[in-house]
């Protein structure tokens, strides 16, 4: 599917050959200067009347008129040379494949020098093409008699680069499309309904990754998930005709199971807020409710695919929260697996109850670090808006590594504080040690410090996805639905992860 070659011959055949342009160019440099002087200095020309648009994604169709062996070229608008990030370049080419499936390519050609300066070398550069290849093509099949699907796949990408490394930048490729791959079935997690993808699905697809990889799975049914005294994802599962699953995948990429990084992910298959029911606007869209358990799993897959020398625990606590004469109520006072009682004044607060005993489980399995991400609150989307992941820990230096990860995968995430008192709050019920909806002043932090609780004293994030795990519009690298965020950074972040001395 990926070829890597050295120098372009400009004989040779191509539906298309795609172009990376600056703004403000005087003169052309490399490849395209002499692409430019075969074509009779059109290419000049064209740029200069403004024909090829270099504006930060613009994206310009050019015939050869048989001049050289591609039969158009492809001008993909970079923006100025200051600006250019690798970020910009993602998004660049994540449009460029979106309007591809309309072109009907079967092939596309790139002459990577094109899309390099000093600010992204041809190993970035090669990465945001594997990337943006696989995001930008993404497409929830759904289930209309007529798939949603592009009328041709791209089947092959050939890179055309001039120094020395093709080897690297074919894995740099391989890397940025695996990275790819892992957010679109985080995405398709995400999209199927709830009817579709129960706990029991979930625990399905989470065995199928692990046989792939050679993950140590555990799968617990209810029966254990009883004897282990998971009362906390028992109650959000008591009305429920399905059973819960809480899911367990282990990769061990050191000789020693140490220095364990854990993942947890809110696998909520649908929130109907359960007796704290929510309203009928409200409740459309709870299917994405297991986003941060996705965005676990596509990190997984990026694991597996990649083998990091690192350990890694994921889990994942799944039900639905529905209603039925069974179900837990408010004013329930309920037992968590780490021996914490539990106050339950909202039932749609549920998040935080399954977290729990999934935070207690990953550290029973050695999980020395911790992160959870989890479509916890609308208060995150208050504080924050759609764009921007609510962070919260109890470590500075474990943060700072998520925070890192998560620049380089350009998903942006900002901090909320809790402090003294906002620990209180999670703590102020008079009858068990816990409150699991504090009031709803704050209620993005309440969620956190609750969460906090059962991380204790190992270093823990939580990433509040609530916001930033759907998105109403069409962008760049991905149609409306599913984002698929945090699986890039999360994957990135166990790539990069140094223990904390
Ligand atoms: N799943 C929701 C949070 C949510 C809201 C996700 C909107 C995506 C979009 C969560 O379980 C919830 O209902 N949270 C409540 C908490 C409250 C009852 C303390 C909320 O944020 O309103
Ligand atoms: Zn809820
Ligand atoms: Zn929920």
């Amino acid at each position: 599917m990926f070829n890597v070659k050295k120098e372009l011959d400009f004989a040779s055949q191509h539906e298309c050959l795609v172009i990376g342009v600056f703004q403000k160019t005087t003169n052309l440099k490399g490849t395209l200067a002499e692409l430019d002087s075969r074509l009779d200095g059109y290419i000049m020309e064209l740029l200069k009347s403004g024909d090829i648009s270099a504006k930060k994604k613009g994206i310009s169709k050019v015939h050869t008129f048989n001049k050289i062996g591609a039969k158009r070229l492809y001008f993909v608008g970079l923006g100025t040379e200051k600006e250019f990030s690798f970020e910009l370049l993602r998004e660049a080419l994540g449009r460029l494949f979106k309007s591809a499936s309309s072109e009907r390519w079967t092939e596309a050609t790139f002459v990577l020098d094109t899309f390099t300066n000093e600010n992204v070398d041809s190993l970035d550069a090669a990465h945001a093409l594997g990337e943006a290849f696989a995001m930008g093509t993404y497409q929830f099949e759904g289930y209309k008699q007529k798939p949603n699907l592009p009328e041709k796949n791209i089947e092959s990408l050939t890179l055309y680069v001039t120094g020395p490394e093709t080897d690297e930048v074919e894995a740099a490729l391989s890397v940025g499309y695996v990275y790819g791959m892992g957010v679109n079935s985080a995405r398709t997690l995400v999209n199927t309904p709830g009817n579709m993808l129960t706990a029991k699905d979930m625990a399905t697809y989470a065995q199928e990754l692990g046989g792939k990889y050679g993950f140590e799975v555990e799968i617990l049914e209810k029966e254990q998930i009883e004897n282990l005294g998971m009362g906390a994802l028992l109650a959000v599962n008591q009305g429920s005709e399905e059973p819960p699953r809480m899911i367990v995948l282990k990769y061990q990429g050191k000789e020693t199971w140490e220095n364990v990084i854990g993942l947890v992910g809110k696998g909520i298959t649908f929130d109907t807020g359960g007796y704290s029911l929510k309203t009928k606007m409200g409740i459309v869209g709870m299917k994405t409710d297991m986003g941060g358990a996705a965005a676990v799993l596509g990190a997984m897959q990026i694991i597996g695919e990649l083998k990091p020398e690192q350990n890694v625990v994921a889990v994942i606590p799944s039900t639905d929260n529905m209603i039925s004469g069974n179900a837990f109520k408010p004013d329930d006072v309920i037992t968590s697996m780490s021996g914490k009682t539990i106050e339950v004044l909202n039932t749609d607060a549920e998040g935080r109850l399954v977290l729990a005993d999934a935070i207690t489980y990953a550290k029973f399995h050695g999980a020395n670090y911790l992160v959870d991400v989890a479509t916890l609150t609308g208060g995150v989307i208050t504080a924050l808006g759609l764009n921007t992941t609510g962070a919260f820990t109890n470590n500075e230096s474990w943060f700072e590594q998520v925070l890192e990860a998560s620049y380089e995968a350009g998903e942006p995430m900002w901090r909320l504080p809790i402090f003294e008192k906002d620990w209180e709050r999670v703590r102020s019920s008079k009858i068990a040690d816990l409150n699991n909806s504090p009031g709803s002043e704050g209620h993005a932090i309440m969620g956190a410090a609750f969460v906090g609780e059962f991380a204790e004293s190992t270093p823990w994030v939580h990433l509040d996805i609530a916001g930033t795990s759907v998105t109403k519009q069409n962008h760049d690298l991905g149609p409306s639905g599913a984002t698929g965020v945090m699986a890039r950074t999360l994957a990135l972040l166990i790539e990069r992860f140094e223990p904390i001395s």
